[in-house]
């Protein structure tokens, strides 16, 4: 994998064209672009057939969690689209996630289409020690239930997890090398860290055992989103 492959822009816009123009400008630059809720609510699902057609991969974002039956037609719906990465939430649970990987599978090879990365989104980062405890009932430390859950997903047959780069070393020991890491709250030491506030450096969250990191304002918001990515993938060259 070149060291830009591991870079999924956060394509958090609010229009078609303007999600156009990014992957227009960055489709050379960036692994993927990453659709989540607000564009597709928006946009609708030909925003996905938009950054496709435009080149690019697509990391569909939407954090499926509902009963079995009904994830794994929307993953089957996302394999159709043609999508690179889907994420499910792995609090859904084994059966949620194994009925969801295999409609991936089965859906992809019915219809010859690519096999999407399934991703399981462990405990939101919004979620403290508190919040998990006393409204959602869960004893366990934030940590604790992000390993629990990532171990979850693997032997439910995901590909991978969605989790922060201060957890991905303790991530990877817990399931090994053969499932995908997924880091958001990625932060280069020259951009501004906005409303990030736990972040690590590219660097630093490939080295923690990150595969691919989603990374949104420092690009998209900067004078030269070209060069922006360039320095990203520099950083990342020979990691
Ligand atoms: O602009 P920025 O690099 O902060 O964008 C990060 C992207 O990753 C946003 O789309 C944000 O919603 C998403 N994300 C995050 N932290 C999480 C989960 C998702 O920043 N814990």
């Amino acid at each position: 994998m070149q060291p830009k492959d591991r870079i999924i822009l956060a394509l958090d816009v609010d229009s078609v064209k303007a999600a156009e123009d990014a992957v227009r400008l960055l489709k050379d630059h960036v692994g993927a672009f990453k659709v989540g809720f607000e564009l597709f609510t928006s946009a609708g699902p030909s925003i996905v057939d938009a950054v496709i057609g435009g080149g690019g991969k697509v990391f569909l974002d939407l954090k499926y969690h509902d009963i079995p039956n009904t994830v794994a037609k929307a993953v089957r719906a996302a394999v159709r689209m043609g999508v690179t990465f889907v994420d499910v939430h792995a609090s859904g649970g084994h059966k949620m996630m194994a009925v969801a990987s295999d409609a991936a599978r089965d859906e992809s090879e019915k219809l010859g289409m690519p096999l999407p990365v399934c991703l399981a989104v462990t405990v939101l980062t919004s979620m403290g020690e508190r919040e998990l405890r006393e409204e959602v009932g869960v004893a366990r430390t934030p940590l604790e239930q992000v390993l629990h859950l990532a171990v979850l997903a693997k032997s439910s047959g995901m590909g991978g997890v969605v989790a922060s780069p201060r957890e991905a070393a303790a991530i990877r020991n817990a399931v090994g090398k053969d499932m995908v890491i997924v880091t958001p709250g990625v932060r280069p030491a020259w951009a501004s860290r906005d409303d990030q506030n736990r972040v690590a450096t590219p660097g630093e969250a490939v080295k923690a055992g990150s595969d691919y990191l989603v990374i949104g304002r420092p690009i998209l918001a900067s004078n030269d989103p070209v060069e922006a990515a360039g320095r990203i993938a520099e950083e990342l060259h020979g990691l």
